[in-house]
């Protein structure tokens, strides 16, 4: 039984006899955090008193008065200033419990109406080798599946990834100039990730090369714009439109000096490699030409269509080994190739619909409010991921019968998903939930982007692995006990259960720091920590004898004589809540923090009540029972966030 929600609900009947609108005075019913003042409290009576212009304590009573919880709850209380105190029943919670104990769901009721979602996740570029930057879409992405999936929707995920950009001119411009035969046929995949760097590394040489003139020309004058700034500043201390002009101005210097250093570097880079300096003269054109030959794929060039025949299959298996690391697998994988038939259609009928038009030779959708206009076609004739995301949306409503549509993906990209959710609504897409489900960036101990020492973005395989070696040295020290073989099984769990959960345990529009030190952390709010409480559990079920099956099946009462008891058994039932909260505004974070939460409490019930040795039989009974649903909980928890679980540790 969901008690927050039962409460709520009879607290909303309470209320609607002082207000129209009770949702937010309802939501003011929550837990407490300590039990002096009752398992939940409401503090609605004082915002509502002010309404009505009546003392908070009696508007209290009044609602006490109106609030129907005599089944659930003792009398409730008023306290201080007009705070109502409710106290579940001990009786009700032990009977609410041992149902719990009973329940395959462990109490998570399967939503009323469910909805058909399609979860766009992961979604990588696919002519390079998965990096960090793709860890977040991956995991989030899953647990929202699984938890959405779990609470009885009908749930797709789809895999939407770029097969059809123009990296794969880059590509194909690489094949067909520098590959290396030999290295392409022992490791087709990591061929093509040099040969894509290669191409971006020369057409990146030459941009600067030719740019960096013109920035050094411009230098001086943003110094001497920086310096009138603070000369009108300082003589005008109260002005804040010139503090503000002032901090524009030293911004923009910093950002040109940035870009000056950076373009240095990448000049320098190649100048001071004879191989690759050779290789950037006798390629000038190189930008234009890999460009080319991204519209020659499109346009239905039979040679490039082969070559990319044969890339794209190689390029999905080498992210099919990430993928199974992490437990991941995709009802479809709808690149945005696929979309490539629909695209000339989708333009065309934004034009019908007068939505779409021409604006410097390039065909556009403007939305007002924004200034950045949603290209749907370049003036060279070229569709856009844009247009990819329309004929995509095309085909989840009409074809796939979507309520909702997740796009798990970075917030960098909030205003293209911005843009082509209302320029959906005005093609007459409005029934259906869009949702840019966006997260931040994964940083470095320097704030910065996370990046390895020297300079490249982390490889997510070499991150797995570095996780999984950082991992096997605390299962080395922990888990003496352990074969060796077991422990490498278990090192699996631990390392790759650890880099999921930091992220998930992140609000997701958050950035995050990186800290090996901290994820892996036994006693903290990691993974680590929640693996070892479930396997714990686990030992002590195991260690009695305990046979599970049986133990459930019996009809044993549910004890609950002593506070740890209380408590726990209130976590416990509080776990269709968390899996219920995480589906609301798509946060798994509200699970990993109730996991953690309830393997404390755990080990305070543990600490506080004997089990194995406790001689009373009935309570033995009940304490075992309140055990094995704790395990029952982390491990269904954990398993809904992608983080698998072992018995033994
Ligand atoms: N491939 C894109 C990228 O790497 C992400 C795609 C997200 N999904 C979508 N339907 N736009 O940036």
């Amino acid at each position: 039984m969901n008690l927050l929600a039962e409460l709520r609900s009879r607290l909303r009947q309470a209320l609607v006899s002082f207000t129209d609108a009770p949702d937010s005075f309802v939501e003011m019913l929550k837990p407490t955090t300590d039990t002096k003042f009752g398992d939940f409290q409401a503090n609605c009576a004082m915002p509502l008193a002010k309404q009505h212009k009546q003392p908070p304590r009696d508007m209290a009573q009044a609602i006490i008065a109106k609030l129907d919880v005599a089944d659930i709850c003792d009398t409730p209380e008023i306290a201080g200033p007009g705070f109502i105190n409710l106290r579940v029943k001990t009786d009700y919670l032990a009977l609410e419990t041992a149902k719990l104990c009973r329940d395959e769901r462990l109490g998570v009721a399967p939503v009323g109406t469910p909805r058909t979602y399609i979860v766009d996740f992961s979604s990588p570029n696919v002519a390079k080798p998965m990096h960090v930057g793709h860890l977040r879409s991956t995991v989030i992405g899953h647990a929202l599946y699984k938890v959405l999936k779990f609470l009885g929707h009908h749930v797709l995920s789809d895999n939407h990834v770029g097969d059809w950009g123009t990296q794969f001119g880059m590509i194909i411009y690489g094949y067909k100039h520098f590959r290396d035969q030999a290295a392409y046929e022992q490791a087709p995949v990591a061929e093509l990730a040099r040969l894509y760097r290669l191409v971006n590394q020369l057409s990146d040489y030459h941009e600067v090369v030719a740019k960096l003139p013109k920035l050094q020309q411009e230098l001086p004058l943003k110094v001497q714009a920086v310096a009138a700034a603070k000369a009108t500043a300082t003589a005008n201390p109260a002005d804040k439109d010139a503090a503000r002009n002032l901090k524009r101005q030293e911004q923009d210097l910093a950002a040109s000096k940035d870009e000056i250093e950076s373009a240095k570097k990448k000049i320098e880079a190649v100048d001071a490699n004879p191989h690759l300096k050779a290789l950037a003269d006798a390629h000038p054109q190189i930008a234009e030409l890999a460009r080319r030959e991204t519209a020659k794929l499109h346009a239905g060039d039979a040679e490039n269509k082969r070559l990319w025949d044969e890339f794209v299959p190689q390029c999905l298996q080498a992210l099919e080994s990430v993928y199974q690391r992490f437990g991941v697998k995709f009802d479809m994988t709808l690149g945005e190739s696929w979309y490539n038939p629909m695209l000339a259609g989708t333009v065309e009928e934004l034009k019908r619909k007068k939505l779409a038009v021409e604006s410097n030779g390039a065909t556009c959708v403007f939305i007002e409010g924004n200034e950045a206009p949603f290209i749907v076609q370049k003036a060279d004739g070229a569709f856009t991921y844009a247009t990819t995301d329309l004929a995509t949306i095309r085909h989840r409503v009409e074809t796939l019968h979507a309520d909702a549509s997740l796009y798990v993906v970075d917030s960098r990209q909030g205003e293209h998903f911005q843009l082509l959710f209302s320029t959906a609504k005005k093609l007459g897409f409005d029934k259906t939930e869009f949702r840019h489900v966006s997260f931040g960036t994964v940083l470095g101990d320097d704030r910065r982007p996370f990046k390895t020492r020297s300079g490249d973005t982390v490889g997510l395989e070499s991150l797995l692995d570095e996780a999984v070696q950082n991992a096997r040295k605390i299962v080395d020290v922990n888990s003496v006990h352990l074969p060796d073989e077991e422990r490498g099984r278990v090192a699996e769990l631990v390392g790759i259960g650890a880099i999921i959960y930091v992220d998930l345990n992140h609000n997701r529009d958050s950035d995050y720091v990186f800290s090996w030190e901290k994820m892996l952390a036994t006693n903290g709010d990691t993974a680590t920590y929640i693996q070892y409480a479930y396997a714990r559990v686990c030992g002590i079920l195991r260690k009695g004898e305990v046979d599970v099956a049986a133990l459930r099946g019996e009809d044993a009462p549910i004890i609950l004589g002593s506070p740890a008891e209380r408590v726990l058994a209130l976590q416990l039932n509080a776990f269709d809540q968390a899996v219920s909260d995480v589906a609301v505004d798509y946060r798994p974070n509200l699970l990993t923090q109730y996991l953690f939460e309830t393997a404390n409490i755990f080990a305070q019930f543990y600490d506080k009540c004997i089990v194995l040795k406790e001689p009373d039989a009935a309570l033995r009974t009940s304490r075992l029972l309140l055990c094995d649903a704790t395990a029952r909980v982390l491990k269904q928890g954990l398993e809904l966030l992608g983080i698998g679980v072992t018995e033994q540790m």
